[in-house]
C-alpha cells in the first residue's frame, strides 16, 4: 500500500466540483485516510510549493492556491501515486486525456482543479505538511 497527497484546488472547490471529484476517488478504489477543508494563507501555500520557489509561475501559483478554500486528502491504494496522477491527467488540461479530472474540471495549466504528489519523497513531505499521524486512520 502506498499513500499520496491529493488536493481539490480552489478553482474546483469554488465551482462546486468537490463532490464529483471525491466520488471519483472512491470509484477508482482509493481509501481516503485523511481529509480536511482548508483556506491556505499565502505563506502556507508558499511552504507547500517551496520546491517551485524559483519558477516564474511561483507567485501566480501561490496566489491562486490561497484564493479560496481547498480540500486536502491523503489517499491510500496500491501504486497510489501513479494511479492518482493517471486519474488527474496531464498538468495542462489542454493536454489531459478524455475522462481525466483535469480534462473535465481544469481550465488552464495554473487552474487545473487537482494536485497529486509526484514521487514517494514528495508524498511523504506533502502528507506531513497537512496531517499529523493521528489524523491518518
Ligand atoms: P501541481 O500538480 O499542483 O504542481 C505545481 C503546479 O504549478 C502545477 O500543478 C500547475 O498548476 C502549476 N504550474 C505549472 N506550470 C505552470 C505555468 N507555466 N504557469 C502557471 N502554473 C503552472
Amino acid at each position: 500500500m502506498e499513500r499520496t497527497l491529493a488536493i481539490i484546488k480552489p478553482d474546483a472547490f469554488a465551482a462546486g466540483n468537490a463532490g464529483k471529484i471525491i466520488s471519483r476517488i472512491y470509484q477508482e478504489g482509493f481509501r481516503i485516510v485523511g481529509m480536511k477543508k482548508l483556506f491556505l494563507s499565502k505563506v502556507e501555500a508558499e511552504g507547500f510549493y517551496a520546491v517551485h520557489r524559483e519558477r516564474p509561475f511561483f507567485a501566480e501559483l501561490t496566489d491562486f492556491m490561497s484564493r479560496g478554500p481547498c480540500v486536502v486528502m491523503a489517499l491510500e491504494a496500491d501504486n497510489a501515486i501513479r494511479r492518482w496522477r493517471d486519474v488527474m491527467g496531464a498538468t495542462n488540461p489542454a493536454q489531459a486525456a478524455a475522462g481525466t479530472l483535469r480534462q473535465e474540471f481544469g481550465a488552464s495549466i495554473g487552474e487545473n482543479a487537482t494536485h497529486g504528489s509526484d514521487a514517494p519523497e514528495t508524498a511523504a513531505f506533502e502528507i506531513a505538511y497537512f496531517f499529523a499521524g493521528v489524523e491518518l486512520l
